[in-house]
């Protein structure tokens, strides 16, 4: 776009409107103008001191930051400068306490600073910012809050406040492999590693750092939990140096996770065990070579006896002895042990005491105290695996003389593989602010996990996450806002859900009303709306737990060893975990709290079957039933999924094209996996019931043409398994080059959506036409692009929908579907709907 040719005023409109194309990849940083900009500038002077010249060192970051975001958010084209010169006036200082008191003297810096703490200040007088940190990594946290503050329009010219980090962890755990893929990867391949290397180019793995260290995020684990021995080579030890020298301005430490048994599957050693002398000196000397190579790294995390991983337990030692081994070998250099509370063992459902939920606490208990000061255990916030709903996880009450961290997920694994908006932090708050009452006094696990409660001096939080090449980082642009939130929580974590997404999407999309409204709504809405379609009750997300964690497939929590188990029968279900009937899981806690879940009538109606085993006909608090509790909620799910798609809509004009059109693509296949889900829930729990919906709706589709019913030529039926991931658990694919489905439509004349729902089959590009007495309505292809885990079955993974709106039909009309067929993709079809206006079939 020429600007010369377009009149001023309306280049300024632009201007105020931002709605340039956005690819995502600034994220919350792309520093655009508050409506009141004009309003900040006399509060923000145009000279900047850093008070430290080394160009790797975030108070040099912070400076070249503070001078980029002013010019943007402010419109100063290059108009701020900055300097060596110390002048006493009209300035803003950057750097830390120390540096600050040596260059200013005292002036009004009494305050206290500690840790990664910053102080921020608009002395009135002498028109200063002083934005001074406790250390370097402070300086720089003060600087991308005072951007914060000048994006959201925020009143700068009374500013004093002194903001410290909840805890001193503030980890992200990558799970990238080696080879370049990522464990759970939805937004593209990895920043860090290619081929078995580490990358080449490290610009993306830089932006993430800076990225992180704008949310106050310290520590980066590159490597997969599930690590590998390899990365322990000498050459990858210099790459995991270049990544630290691109992290290091931003004040982010390199960390690895690290493989239990390197000793022998890299180092050629006999043994592992943790206390053979050989084994000890093998982990000193890497971790010298480490240390050597990278002197800032944050340390080592450690997942071992865990999903066959190799642990301590191979040799009979203990937890503690497995984690003090590198604890110790790390303690000269500062460095820290970050060990998974994710242990257990697989377990026989036919005994009804066996409970996975119990492992963790069975497993550490026992060697609290034992663990060195370095040693942080890392426990996952409920018991589980990171379901749409577990309870708190009851460790964070019993480990009293260890440090420990909470984990939680920002890799939607379980929860829509960022293709479902799910937004976090409500989920992720209902721990934090859970009271576990141990001994009877307040112990908010955000309290526990502070350090504060038991007095501990390290803990906080880490995030898996999954950011990959993708521009928009995790592959999904309002999946930011649980990147986003998780730091803002793991600094503070009694910022609130509400305020944490307006800030984000200020910063996202922009200041106008509307805007931040819709997608308030939409993520306040989004967790409910999933949990009301994949899993109710505490029943945990009724997912596919063997193969991709992504679509329903109910039957396989039960009947394997993975503990995940629902208890499922023809006249109820769920896991009683009483002491007095159950698995004694509910003991684990503090006597209050498992009192309250020892008895249903205690216990909250959305955990009623984490804890007890409940006949489908049992009333719930709410006085429904549970099967009509399931009904109803998969139902309104489905429908909030729905609904999303047209708020979204609203914001059309509103968001840059490029930004729109994405998140509307994600909405709608949302709202069409969500009939999926829905559809394969209760009918699965209806075939168990035999219990019927009271509204009519479960089995009862009169908007539909089964594809099995009409005129096949080139198609077959195919009986779908599992059975509920197909209407009428059937479906038809193509035994030919191509095949033809025809039906008459019998439905008055008028204007319909025809949703046809398909299956989007991995390994293959399927071709689908539609017509309507032999004219095209359009046409389109499979493609598994939406970055989820594909699935090569027809199930329901794979199931999904593509609709087409307002199309005129007639009573008679000859609607004709034709499928081509592409490598393993047979164009399966499950159905038609020919929807009126409003219906949602
Ligand atoms: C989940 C996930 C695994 C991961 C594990 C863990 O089970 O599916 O891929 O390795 O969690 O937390 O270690």
């Amino acid at each position: 776009m020429r600007l010369s040719v377009i009149p001023i005023w309306l280049a300024f409109i632009f201007l105020l409107t931002d709605i340039r194309a956005e690819d995502g990849s600034a994220a919350w940083l792309r520093y655009a103008p508050p409506p009141n900009a004009h309003q900040l500038q006399q509060y923000v002077p145009n000279k900047i001191a850093i008070l430290n010249g080394t160009v790797t060192s975030p108070v040099f970051s912070a400076g070249k930051e503070l001078k980029q975001g002013i010019e943007s958010i402010l419109h100063r084209n290059n108009a701020t400068s900055i300097t060596s010169h110390l002048s006493r006036t009209d300035i803003i200082i950057v750097g830390t306490l120390d540096q600050f008191t040596k260059a200013y003297g005292n002036i009004g810096s009494e305050t206290k600073l500690e840790g990664d703490s910053f102080w921020l200040k608009y002395d009135t007088s002498l028109k200063n910012v002083y934005i001074i940190g406790a250390d370097q990594r402070g300086a720089l946290y003060g600087v991308f809050e005072y951007l914060r503050l000048l994006a959201l329009g925020s009143d700068v010219s009374k500013l004093n406040v002194v903001r410290a980090p909840m805890g001193p962890i503030r980890w992200v755990n990558q799970w990238d492999n080696m080879g370049g893929d990522i464990t759970r990867e939805y937004g593209g391949d990895s920043i860090f590693f290619s081929n078995g290397n580490i990358s080449q180019n490290l610009t993306r793995a830089g932006q993430f750092a800076r990225i992180l260290s704008s949310i106050g995020i310290n520590s980066c684990v590159v490597n997969n939990v599930n690590a590998n021995a390899t990365l322990l080579s000498s050459s990858n030890i210099q790459g995991l140096a270049r990544i630290a020298d691109v992290f290091r301005p931003w004040g982010v430490q390199l960390s690895i996770s690290i493989d239990f048994a390197a000793p022998q599957d890299f180092g050629g050693l006999s043994t592992y065990d943790p206390v053979d002398p050989t084994v000890v000196s093998w982990w000193d000397s890497k971790v010298k070579e480490l240390y050597t190579a990278i002197p800032d790294m944050g340390g080592f995390l450690i997942k071992a006896d865990s999903e066959g991983q190799a642990g301590p337990a191979q040799y009979n030692r203990t937890l503690a002895q497995g984690a003090n081994i590198f604890a110790d070998a790390l303690a000269p250099f500062n460095g820290i042990v970050m060990y998974r509370a994710f242990v257990y063992n697989q377990l026989n459902e036919s005994d009804m005491k066996a409970d996975r939920a119990n492992a963790a606490v069975q497993f550490f208990q026992p060697f609290d105290g034992q663990f060195r000061d370095n040693v942080v255990v890392q426990i996952k916030n409920g018991p589980i695996d990171f379901q749409v709903r577990e309870p708190t996880s009851p460790l964070f009450g019993v480990l009293q003389k260890t440090n420990v961290a909470m984990e939680v997920e920002v890799a939607q694994e379980y929860l829509g593989q960022q293709c479902h908006l799910v937004y976090l932090p409500p989920l992720w708050k209902l721990t934090l602010d859970f009271d576990l009452q141990v001994d009877n006094k307040p112990s908010k696990v955000r309290d526990i996990i502070s350090g504060k409660r038991f007095n501990r001096a390290l803990g906080g939080m880490a995030a898996v996450t999954n950011v990959g090449l993708n521009s928009t980082w995790l592959g999904s642009h309002l999946a930011m806002s649980n990147l986003y939130g998780y730091g803002r929580l793991a600094w503070d974590a009694d910022s609130s859900s509400e305020e944490i997404i307006q800030d984000w999407i200020r910063l996202t999309f922009g200041h106008d009303q509307k805007v931040i409204q819709v997608i308030q709504d939409m993520s306040m809405q989004s967790w409910p709306a999933y949990e009301n379609y994949s899993g109710n009750l505490g029943i945990q997300t009724l997912t596919d737990i063997l193969y991709t964690h992504f679509g329903p497939n109910p039957q396989t929590a039960d009947g394997n060893g993975w503990g995940q188990w629902t208890r499922t029968d023809k006249y109820g279900l769920g896991m009683d975990r009483s002491v007095s009937t159950g698995t004694g899981f509910s003991g684990q806690y503090p006597p209050k709290v498992a009192k309250m879940y020892e008895t249903f009538e205690t216990t909250p109606d959305e955990l009623a079957l984490w804890f007890h085993h409940l006949n489908y006909t049992h009333k719930l608090h709410s006085g429904k039933t549970v099967i009509q509790h399931f009904y109803d909620a998969h139902y309104e799910g489905a429908q909030t999924a729905a609904n999303f798609v047209s708020m979204w809509k609203s914001l059309d004009g509103k968001i840059d094209a490029e930004r729109f059109e994405d998140v509307l693509e994600r909405q709608v296949y949302q709202a069409g996996h969500s009939i999926v889900w829905r559809d394969s829930i209760v009918n699965y729990f209806y075939n168990w019931s035999g219990i019927p919906d009271t509204h009519g709706r479960v089995g009862h589709h009169p908007y539909r043409i089964e594809a099995e019913s009409m005129k096949l030529e080139g198609y077959a039926p195919y009986k779908v398994s599992p059975f509920e991931a197909a209407s009428n658990f059937t479906a038809i694919t193509v035994n030919n080059t191509v095949g033809t489905a025809t039906a008459t439509l019998k439905y008055p004349d008028g204007v319909y959506d025809v949703a046809v729902q398909y299956y989007d089959l991995y390994g293959g590009t399927s071709h689908y036409e539609i017509y309507l007495n032999n004219n095209s309505v359009g046409s389109f292809y499979s493609n598994t692009t939406m970055g989820h885990t594909p699935s090569v079955y027809l199930d329901g993974i794979s199931a999904t929908r593509h609709t087409f709106h307002s199309v005129n039909i007639k009573s008679g009309d000859t609607l004709r579907i034709v499928g081509t067929p592409d490598g393993n993709d047979p164009a399966p079809l499950d159905y038609v709907a020919i929807l009126p206006p409003g219906i949602l079939d």
